[in-house]
């Protein structure tokens, strides 16, 4: 028997996952929806800009793994978590004509974040067999280290409550609050797919280190495409600066926090039900009005 430490859940809780029926009107938010903070609220709506063709792709990947999956329980719980993943992407597309009409076109960016994805990251035509297996492994490695971000941010959203004290919008912050404990609930789906079909350590780590470079690069590229866009703003920009203050405030996640999760993710004992809490998640999904028809 192997000494090798194993990625084992800390709880044996396992909720069954479904898509909800969302309902978020946007027609009160205002541009700046974090009153007085433009810089804050625009690095949050990167999300906006990421999430619409990012978890489309992690759909169209999913579906390609399916027919792999032997446990049913695991099949189970990545169909649920392509509905939720679905729905994510449909609600983060809807606020970008809102923000359209606010005079800030999105379309530039997104353009190229869905090259990203269906292009760079889409189907390549490779062969049937180990070459065309590898790729999709690769991909379903990078989700997996994509997922301890989401569930990262989920975990942050869900208790940043320095943005309540800020006067946030209402229907932004639950929007953002239902995806984020959505991410908490099904934050240990793409590691476990991810440790059933394959489960090299060298492949979480190589996907990881991808993953993380090209998120800093789409966030802080994306947080600077809307502070220069934005039409209220004479000299907009997005610095590291006003990133660390925002951290120290509770509006935006520390960057220390950030660091401290990257050993997390790389430990050989690692397993995603290690962070967040799912009572919190759930609690919050029975409570949100853009959860429970818009209420
Ligand atoms: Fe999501
Ligand atoms: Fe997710």
């Amino acid at each position: 028997m192997s000494n090798t430490p194993q990625p084992a859940p800390v709880v044996s809780e396992h909720i069954e996952l479904k898509a909800r029926n969302v309902s978020f009107g946007w027609e009160k938010t205002p541009l700046h929806w974090i009153p007085g903070d433009p810089f804050t609220g625009h690095t949050i709506n990167v999300l906006h800009l990421l999430l619409p063709a990012g978890e489309r792709w992690f759909v169209h990947v999913y579906k390609q793994v399916l027919p792999y999956i032997r446990d049913e329980r695991l099949r189970e719980d990545v169909i649920g978590f392509i509905g939720q993943e679905a729905t994510h992407s449909a609600a983060h597309d809807d606020v970008l004509p809102h923000l359209k009409a606010l005079g800030l076109d999105p379309t530039p960016y997104t353009a190229q974040v869905d090259w990203l994805f269906e292009k760079l990251l889409g189907d390549r035509t490779l062969p049937p067999g180990r070459a065309r297996q590898w790729w999709l492994m690769e991909r379903v490695a990078t989700i997996a280290a994509i997922e301890h971000y989401t569930a990262f941010l989920g975990d942050w959203i869900l208790n940043a409550d320095a943005l309540d004290e800020r006067g946030a919008d209402a229907v932004m912050l639950d929007l953002l609050r239902w995806h984020g404990a959505e991410e908490v609930e099904h934050r240990s789906v793409a590691f476990d797919l991810f440790m059933h079909v394959d489960g090299s350590y060298r492949r979480r780590a190589r996907t990881w280190a991808t993953a993380f470079a090209a998120l800093l690069f789409l966030w802080q590229r994306g947080a600077r495409f809307f502070m220069e866009n934005d039409p209220s703003l004479l000299d907009g920009k997005a610095t590291v600066g006003a990133f660390l203050r925002a951290g120290r405030q509770g509006t935006l996640p520390t960057a220390g926090a950030m660091a401290r999760s990257i050993p997390r993710y790389l430990s050989r004992t690692y397993h995603p039900s290690q962070e967040g809490s799912t009572a919190q998640a759930v609690a919050y999904l029975a409570s949100s009005p853009g959860a429970n028809g818009g209420r």
